[in-house]
């Protein structure tokens, strides 16, 4: 079979030119990285994993009208999505204090936050992905004004159907990182939802136990990682029982 054309190698994915104009394949890797590439390792299975959890995830937002860049799954490790431009942006979404705001903020992990606080970081691997403001965005023009008001609508919708999704398995969304991307539909631009939505990038933990399912645990070498991966993707209802 012929090579595909690599467009992207990430820390996770690796992007490559589609079957058609306007698509990409992206592959999903068992490589982990955290601490923006410190700390480096390999999850058996995982891959395999997020792309069927992300796959549910977007389909099911795709069905409350959330746009997002999938299309359809592929095979066990690669989607077709759309093309889009990516918005250099990591929007955080945070419900529960945990990981670096709990740090930043002086909170303990764990305190239900006063309000969903959404903040953004620019996506700069050199600079270790820095917070910034509206401020910052508005004024390097990363996105524009009502683009940033669009996000944050998709932002806030997408936490409100994930926290009940999750909810329904016992798990509570503590916080996730989405990504969004632009595309062209005529003279019209739209932006979607973009990247992947996992434990990878979401923190997700047993409601009853508090136990984390998530990247964290091999953030913070707690083990059993894949375990808590394959957790996830069963009580989604993706996995057959064991
Ligand atoms: O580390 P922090 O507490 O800021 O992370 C918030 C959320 O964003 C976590 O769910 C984490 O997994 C996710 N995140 C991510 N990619 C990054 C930074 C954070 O997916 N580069």
């Amino acid at each position: 079979m012929a090579r595909r054309r690599q467009i992207y190698e990430g820390k996770a994915k690796v992007l490559f030119e589609g079957p058609e104009p306007g698509t990409l394949v992206q592959y999903f890797k068992d490589d982990v990285t955290a601490g923006n590439g410190e700390k480096n390792g390999i999850i058996t299975g995982k891959g395999v994993l997020n792309n069927r959890i992300s796959e549910y995830l977007m389909q099911h937002l795709h069905d409350i009208n959330i746009p997002t860049h999938f299309l359809r799954r592929l095979n066990m490790r690669e989607q077709l999505i759309r093309e889009v431009e990516i918005i250099p942006l990591e929007v955080v979404v945070r419900n529960v204090a945990a990981g670096s705001i709990a740090k930043r903020l002086g909170l303990e992990e764990g305190t239900r936050l006063p309000r969903t606080i959404i903040e953004y970081y620019y996506k700069n691997d050199s600079l270790n992905d820095p917070m910034v403001s509206e401020e910052h965005i508005a004024a390097f023009n990363w996105a524009a004004p009502q683009d940033l008001d669009e996000m944050n609508a998709l932002a806030l919708r997408t936490n409100d159907f994930l926290m009940g999704m999750f909810a329904a398995a016992g798990i509570t969304l503590v916080d996730f990182k989405l990504e969004f991307g632009r595309v062209w539909e005529g003279e019209e631009m739209r932006i979607i939802l973009a990247d992947e939505i996992s434990p990878d990038n979401c923190r997700l933990w047993d409601t009853k136990t508090s136990e984390r399912m998530d990247k964290d645990r091999f953030r913070r070498d707690l083990g059993k990682v894949e375990e808590a991966y394959q957790e996830v993707a069963r009580r989604l209802g993706i996995l057959p029982e064991a």
